[in-house]
């Protein structure tokens, strides 16, 4: 992952460096760095910890510089402290690196045999010692070129030189690499986000480009050093939702957010006269697909299974659901009219970039479900699908989860239409209750005292499962990730059926087992698994929208009772209580809500 910031100004830019990199901090947070040329040397400063750290440290140093590099890491090789922070630097170049280099330890040993001495235990220190030794015998971009042929694996370089100290290079392999525009002042990120505050222009890096960076223009070059000319894109997203505003933190603003969130993408989505999905360009003629196949990562991945639901009970069309780290070194063999949709909030993880890469390179055609339009999955697909939830900083997914669930039920429901396979009063009644969906989110919203309350005895639990089946199984495999990545406690989500093939031995006196059970045709049986759990001592939170009393007869331990919505709306409800729980749970334990430990927001890396 890692996050990269560079400018090249006219003034001092250690504070902007700073303000970029608290920025970028979703992308990484074990460690942070900054380079600047001052008086004519490369000077470094880097700490373990977050941002903040490296701003105390940087007080006592009265850091200088027109040019400059910083980062923020999570770390891949070596572990997270001072040494291994970038920038990596030698007394002629100082580097800052997103990505992974596979043959660094080869690279190491041939430069140890030339006398390189390295400082740190990560793969990019290989990057400075290369380009200083190639800086030897030829200029600046010449270095850069021949370092960049020696390397394999992903990178978004960053690159300063103490000799050409009135320039930036930047470098793109397979990890996504910005540039951004303004009057005596140039950027360079690893993303637009990183670049929003300071200018709304920027060009895109594409796979092996180089470009270089001075205060008054950027030069772009392929990876056979022909100079290149580069689009300029405008951004679009609004700078409001940075701001955590009255909340104590990201994620309690987020949450809060999702009525609001759901009712701006119906209103994209839905012309609210004729009561239609308004969703064109298909990719392929929505009658003519044969298969459809969802792929992404973490919760974005969960989407995509209540997706496989939704398509298979308003569509006859073949569903496939992957998680992108598989399907991308899977033997996959695309065949004609088979949609391929991409799901990620980012649009930047290194994994469902790699498998959209695969599928457009075998000629498939491919849609993103995104939330960052700007992001490379939007770039690269055939139709973009925004999901319009605003920027979401939380490393914990929870608005952008709401939406991408929303922009796939519109999504579904539209190829049903075309295709004739929805009725149409099943269509419209869906719209109907979608359109009310938001004022039931807040129902909710507003009983998360009870929840809170509740989070007192998840504290000192040993560990815990999320049951369900039909489309609350992805809900409660949703509900355990989110538990886990906040809490760090250990839970499990399970489809409720399989518990009696393994999972029910995990059962004992106590155990917090939460069961998602709306009223939808599966709720008999999932109440019947739920008392298989009860009979061996598991202590049962049920969520629900059943009508009926059930708590004490029922030997439940407690409830939360969800208001009653159309059967298949239920996954936008039953989420809800479980994104709360698990923010409570973590908020009573001390842990640091919007940056859990050892995750980012943006993975970038394999
Ligand atoms: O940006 P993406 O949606 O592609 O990210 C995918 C996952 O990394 C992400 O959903 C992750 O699982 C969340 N931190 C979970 O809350």
């Amino acid at each position: 992952m890692c996050g990269i910031i560079g400018i090249a100004s006219f003034k001092d830019i250690s504070k902007e460096i700073l303000a970029s990199l608290k920025k970028l901090e979703y992308r990484g947070y074990d460690s942070a760095g900054i380079s600047t040329i001052n008086n004519g040397e490369i000077v470094e400063n880097k700490c373990a910890g977050k941002v903040s750290d490296l701003e105390k440290l940087i007080k006592k140093t009265s850091l200088s510089g027109n040019i400059g590099i910083g980062h923020v890491r999570w770390a891949t090789h070596g572990a997270p402290n001072q040494i291994n922070a970038h920038p990596h630097s030698s007394d002629e170049v100082s580097v800052v690196h997103n990505g992974i280099i596979e043959n660094s330890s080869i690279i190491k040993k041939e430069l140890v045999e030339k006398g390189h001495v390295f400082k740190s235990q990560t793969d990019t220190e290989v990057i400075t010692h290369l380009i200083t030794e190639n800086l030897k015998k030829m200029n600046y971009l010449d270095s850069v070129f021949e370092t960049l042929k020696k390397l394999e694996g992903s990178f978004a370089l960053g690159i300063i030189f103490k000799k050409f100290n009135n320039l930036i290079v930047g470098a793109r392999r397979g990890s996504p690499l910005a540039v951004g525009y303004a009057d005596k002042e140039k950027y360079l990120g690893s993303d637009s986000y990183a670049l929003n505050s300071m200018t709304k222009e920027v060009s895109y890096l594409d796979d092996g480009d180089i470009c270089v960076l001075t205060k008054d223009k950027i030069d772009f070059f392929d990876k056979n050093k022909k100079k290149i000319e580069k689009k300029v894109h405008k951004l679009t997203q609004e700078k409001e939702s940075y701001s955590k505003g009255n909340f104590k933190d990201f994620m309690s603003k987020e949450i809060s957010e999702q009525p609001e969130v759901i009712k701006k993408c119906i209103n994209e989505y839905l012309d609210k006269i004729r009561k239609e999905i308004n969703i064109v360009n298909f990719p392929i003629d929505p009658k003519k697909i044969s298969k459809v196949n969802l792929i992404a990562c973490g919760t974005a991945y969960h989407a995509c299974i209540v997706g496989k639901y939704w398509f298979e009970e308003f569509t006859n069309i073949d569903v496939n659901v992957d998680v992108a780290s598989e399907f991308r070194y899977r033997n996959n063999k695309i065949k004609e009219n088979e949609l391929y949709i991409f799901v990620s909030q980012s649009g930047e993880t290194a994994d469902t970039i790699a498998a959209l890469e695969f599928c457009k390179k075998e000629g498939a055609k491919t849609c993103a479900i995104v939330n960052v339009t700007e992001s490379s999955l939007s770039r690269l697909s055939d139709l973009v699908l925004p999901i319009h939830v605003g920027a979401e900083i939380g490393v914990a997914s929870t608005k952008a989860f709401t939406g991408q669930i929303l922009v796939l039920l519109l999504f579904i429901l539209k190829i049903a239409k075309i295709r004739n396979e929805i009725k149409a009063d099943e269509y419209s009644n869906i719209i109907k209750d979608l359109e009310n969906v938001h004022s039931h989110v807040t129902l909710i919203l507003n009983n998360k005292k009870s929840i809170e309350e509740l989070a007192e005895d998840f504290i000192n639990i040993k560990g815990s499962m999320f049951l369900g089946r039909g489309l609350s199984y992805p809900i409660a495999l949703e509900g355990a990730l989110k538990f886990k990545e906040l809490t760090y406690l250990h839970a499990e989500g399970y489809p409720a059926g399989e518990m009696k093939h393994g999972p029910l031995a995990l059962v004992e006196n106590g155990m917090p087992v939460i069961v998602i059970a709306p009223k939808d045709r599966f709720y008999d049986k999932t109440i019947s698994n739920m008392q298989e759990v009860i009979a061996r001592g598991g202590k049962i939170l049920l969520i629900s929208d059943h009508a009926e009393e059930i708590t004490t007869s029922e030997n439940v331990w407690s409830e939360i009772r969800l208001p009653q919505i159309h059967k298949f709306l239920s996954p936008f409800l039953s989420t809800i209580p479980l994104q709360l729980l698990a923010y409570y749970v973590a908020l009573k334990k001390g842990n640091d809500i919007d940056k859990p430990r050892n995750l980012a927001k943006s993975v970038t890396v394999e």
